[in-house]
């Protein structure tokens, strides 16, 4: 659905809240502070958005999202952090470049980041009947496997996907595997976590086990979460747009007519597609706003200028270049594809 379609939607009251908002970077750097705590560099490169106090090690006993003294998302409440993989674009002479991320619709301005919604139903449902409970602090999940390489592999992670944007507003069709076509606007790479928490643990050893899909149907089609794991909570989904227009040149793709993205995972079919998340939300502002009936700009929380967003920013602990043409993507993952 188009964002201009959903403003008018909003107009009907919603009984509860959808938020999305723009976060932009705080860092592209290699280190995993979820999967690999205390080391630094990490196996491949993420981009992170959220709070300032992110660090190598992150102990979930301590709230460290709450020490920071800024964030990069629009909502000053919100210290959470969120990462994903970032995308490389393989030139013919084998070097890489990584792929620059370009602002959403609405959110002109911001520099680099990603988009996040937290929703207690489907996108296109504007009026967010159901109820969710907020996640807790130390709170953390992953989701989507970064060994993946194969459909069946990356099956078992719904709705993470891409959408070739032929325009800035394309939302359809979504496909598992990166898009073999130049998309004209850049690729959007979405990333929705599963909705269902055992009501127990904050974070388990695979970062997965503690959340579980509905029994059945989906998320959208309002399924039931399962007796094991049987507290929803909100879908939490990102939007990256990998602004690919500068190497949209079909003369600078592969001769053998593959598409030439790679990810830092050195994943170069789209399967491997993940992304991290550590709550860190101030106080209870989460489940309060999530039971304040609103769409998508939601009065409750306290929303910084996109500038005020951008300047919060911090250093790499990993120096190493990571903007030039590379013989090799950073940490020198192998690549899924032989060219
Ligand atoms: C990360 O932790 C180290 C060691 O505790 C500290 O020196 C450093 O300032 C921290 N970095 C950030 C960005 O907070
Ligand atoms: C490799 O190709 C890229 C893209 O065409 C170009 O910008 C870069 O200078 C080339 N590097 C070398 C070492 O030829």
């Amino acid at each position: 659905m188009q964002l201009t379609s959903l403003a008018a939607l909003a107009l009907a009251a919603p009984a509860s809240a959808l938020i999305r908002f723009s976060c932009s970077q705080l860092v592209v750097d290699r280190i995993d502070p979820l999967v690999n705590p205390g080391m630094a560099p990490s196996p491949h490169l993420h981009q992170i958005i959220g709070g300032n106090s992110l660090n190598v090690t992150m102990d979930p006993a301590k709230d460290m999202p709450g020490e920071s003294t800024c964030t990069t998302c629009q909502f000053t409440e919100d210290t959470s952090n969120y990462w994903t993989a970032v995308l490389f674009f393989r030139a013919r002479n084998g070097t890489y470049k990584r792929v620059p991320i370009r602002p959403n619709v609405g959110f002109d301005g911001a520099e680099g980041g990603m988009t996040v919604y937290y929703m207690q139903n489907g996108l296109s449902d504007y009026q967010q009947r159901s109820k969710v409970t907020a996640f807790k602090p130390g709170f953390r999940m992953l989701v989507g496997d970064a060994m993946a390489r194969t459909a069946e592999k990356a099956n078992k992670y719904k709705q993470v996907t891409y959408t070739c944007l032929q325009d800035m507003t394309t939302r359809f069709p979504e496909t598992k595997n990166l898009p073999n076509k130049p998309c004209p606007a850049g690729i959007m790479a979405n990333i929705r976590f599963p909705t269902c928490w055992d009501g127990k643990n904050l974070d388990t050893v695979d970062h997965m086990s503690h959340m579980a899909y509905p029994a059945s149907g989906t998320f959208d089609s309002q399924g039931p979460c399962p007796e094991s794991h049987p507290v929803p909570v909100p879908q939490l989904m990102y939007e990256t747009i990998w602004d690919t227009r500068q190497f949209n040149d079909p003369n600078e793709w592969p001769e053998d007519g593959s598409q030439p993205f790679v990810w830092s995972m050195g994943d170069h079919t789209g399967y491997g597609s993940h992304g991290d998340y550590l709550f860190g939300w101030k106080g209870d502002a989460l489940q309060r706003t999530m039971d304040t009936p609103c769409y998508v700009t939601c009065p409750t929380l306290t929303t910084q200028s996109i500038a005020n967003q951008n300047k919060c920013k911090i250093d790499r602990t990993v120096k190493e270049d990571i903007d030039s043409w590379l013989p090799e993507i950073p940490g020198s993952p192998q690549i899924s594809k032989k060219f």
